[in-house]
């Protein structure tokens, strides 16, 4: 949430800036801001409401000179949407300006203070009290900026990723993180600041992940120095980014939502790539085999994590039980981490998320982490701070996900934890050899078996137009694919407003099925499986009370095509797996009714992808 970017060197500072923008909007697009300071030592501040092109317009005929500056697009957390809102935020002598991504909690305290100090504020946000905190400190204590910026992080309570720049001292950018993510990209006597890698792609490959408690001292010509909070020296471990600009654009399709739809062919086969043997008879998780006595001797499996990811992890969870017999729970991580949870030490937490930057996934995590229990990762992102926090893990290497709805890494979570759930069971001897091997080898069969379930596109874009102006859509599924229909219904909502709601299927006469009736259509998740019978029986109580039934189905299926509305047919695929296969026509469809709503699928309203507040 909130995406910053920064550039010191010798290019014009500006087109790097508005690029870098583009390619974080993502993660916030209420307004966006940039501050450079020009040659002849000005500071200017340029900041607009709505996205990136409208701050670009807005800058066509301001001097946007300055090999140096910081920009940001915004998440609004304090504050509306507002040109005064937006940042860069600035001091009240006009010389320092900073972007801020995170939250400050103890804003107003120090607010008021500043206040009986004469201070005065123009914005509602907590990111103008740090700026007027540093200068309040360097005016006050007659210090550098680095010194200032240093004793305001020591005041400031929250979370944070910061770049100040100050026009008296126009060859440095001072840089900090805590709890939000930031990475330095070292170039050829230039440095770039950003929020995630993508903007640094461009330029350069080699990059430091700023740590929490970290201060860059980057300046000018300089070699990147990064010291702690305490003033402390630290290492500067530079990296090799593995990432190309070609991942991070559209590649002929109209929208990232459904290239990355599109692309879970290759996704999937670069997530199981040398993780199952060539004849499927094992498979290979280091996070796994590097630490066996924390799986043999495990009690307990807790999984935590957020939306998408707690969808994938209620799969896993099954994943687990049935292959692993191990009693594994599923908690939201923001719940978990506020319930005085009960975690021991033979516990392994298990925590999943795409942008590994989610800062309830991130603090479970380090709850469980201080209470002694083990913690494995499955993120996406290389070198994210959950990826980073956590004992071990699995990568689900599906390449960078741009469009705000999670696709792609769904599909790469439920794969990595069927994995997992397989090399525990394995290690365990939980499951059998033939059990295993029917499993492994359909997961490497499961690239295939996407490329055919996509060919149903056409047919979802035509039945979509049938539902686009429907309010509400109930989804149900059973077993493996309950979560199959909260993840669907979530889809559906975020990208096209459309209320829908998830449920398994049985528990519809509970309650739901008094919702029913010939406006509310229901998309049914029905896969042959052991629960078949049983779903045939729901669809039949959905008919009989006139709603309309859209139901995802194995191909050869006689018995629901019959009483259903439409159906949707998907290889077959055995039951544990089948929730990978039965994400693609969902996700398609919620993205057609989206588009045919006029929708945009990519920036969903109030949305922002990597949720780094809480
Ligand atoms: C929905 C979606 C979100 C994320 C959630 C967790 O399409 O993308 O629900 O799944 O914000 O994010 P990560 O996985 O990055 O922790």
């Amino acid at each position: 949430m909130c995406g910053i970017v920064g550039y010191i060197g010798h290019r014009e500072a500006y087109d790097i800036l508005v690029k870098g923008l583009h390619r974080l909007e993502y993660r916030g697009y209420d307004s966006a801001g940039v501050a450079m300071i020009n040659p002849e030592g000005k500071l200017n501040i340029y900041k607009h409401t709505g996205k990136v092109a409208e701050l670009e317009a807005f800058c066509q005929s301001k001097d946007i000179t300055g090999t140096v500056g910081i920009a940001h697009t915004r998440w609004a957390t304090h504050g509306e949407p507002s040109d005064v809102n937006a940042h860069p935020h600035y001091s009240t002598n006009g010389k320092i300006a900073i972007v801020h991504n995170g939250t400050i909690e103890n804003y107003n305290v120090l607010k008021q203070a500043l206040m009986q100090h004469g201070c005065e504020f123009v914005s509602q946000t907590d990111t103008e009290v740090v700026v007027k905190l540093i200068e309040y400190i360097q005016s006050n204590n007659n210090c550098t900026l680095l010194d200032a910026v240093r004793e305001a992080l020591n005041q400031v309570i929250g979370a944070y990723a910061i770049a100040v720049i100050d026009s008296d001292c126009p060859d440095t950018v001072i840089a900090a993180r805590k709890s939000s993510p930031l990475v330095i990209g070292i170039g050829d006597d230039e440095t770039f600041i950003a929020s995630d890698a993508s903007p640094i792609i461009d330029y350069t490959n080699r990059v430091v992940y700023l740590r929490d408690n970290e201060i860059a001292i980057i300046t000018r010509d300089e070699p990147l120095k990064v010291i702690t909070t305490d003033n402390e020296e630290s290492t500067v471990d530079i990296q090799t980014l593995r990432m190309s600009v070609s991942q991070l654009e559209k590649g002929g399709y109209p929208h990232f939502m459904l290239k990355e739809i599109f692309e879970q062919t290759n996704t999937i086969f670069d997530c199981i790539r040398g993780r199952i043997a060539a004849d499927g008879t094992a498979i290979k998780l280091s996070g796994v085999s590097d630490h066996p006595d924390r799986f043999i001797n495990a009690g307990r499996i807790l999984i935590v994590a957020c939306g998408t990811s707690w969808h994938a992890g209620l799969i896993g969870a099954r994943l687990i039980e049935n292959f692993a017999r191990i009693p594994t729970r599923v908690e939201y991580a923001s719940e978990f981490r506020y319930a005085n949870p009960v975690i021991r030490p033979d516990d392994v937490v298990i925590a999943i998320s795409q942008s590994g930057e989610t800062a309830d996934t991130l603090a479970a995590i380090k709850l469980a982490k201080e209470q002694g229990a083990f913690v494995y990762g499955v993120c996406n992102v290389v070198g994210s701070s959950i990826a980073r926090e956590t004992h071990t893990g699995t990568y689900i290497h599906v390449g960078p996900e741009i469009g705000v709805a999670s696709t792609k890494a769904f599909t790469g979570q439920v794969t990595v934890l069927a994995m997992l759930a397989l090399a525990i069971g394995q290690l365990k001897g939980t499951v059998s050899k033939e059990q295993l091997t029917e499993v492994a080898r359909s997961l490497q069969s499961l690239p295939a078996l996407i490329t055919e379930t996509l060919k149903l596109n056409p047919q979802i874009e035509k039945l979509s137009a049938t539902y686009t102006y429907v309010r509400n859509f109930l989804y149900l599924g059973r077993g493996y694919n309950y979560p199959s229909a909260l993840e669907g219904a979530l889809k559906l909502k975020e990208i096209s407003y459309i209320h829908a709601e998830g449920y398994p299927a049985a528990e519809m006469k509970h309650g739901p099925i008094a919702l029913i009736d010939k406006e509310m259509p229901t998309v049914v998740i029905a896969p042959d499986d052991d629960l078949h019978e049983k779903v045939i029986s729901n669809i039949q109580q959905v008919k009989a009370r006139g709603g309309s039934v859209i139901a995802i189905v194995t191909k050869g299926d006689t018995t629901i095509p019959a009483i259903a509305d439409h159906v949707l047919e998907i290889p077959p695929v055995p039951e544990a797996i089948s929730p990978v296969i039965a994400a693609i026509p969902l996700q398609l469809l919620a993205y057609h009714i989206a588009i045919m709503k006029g929708c945009n699928v990519d920036m969903p309203r109030n949305l922002a992808k990597s949720v780094t507040v809480e």
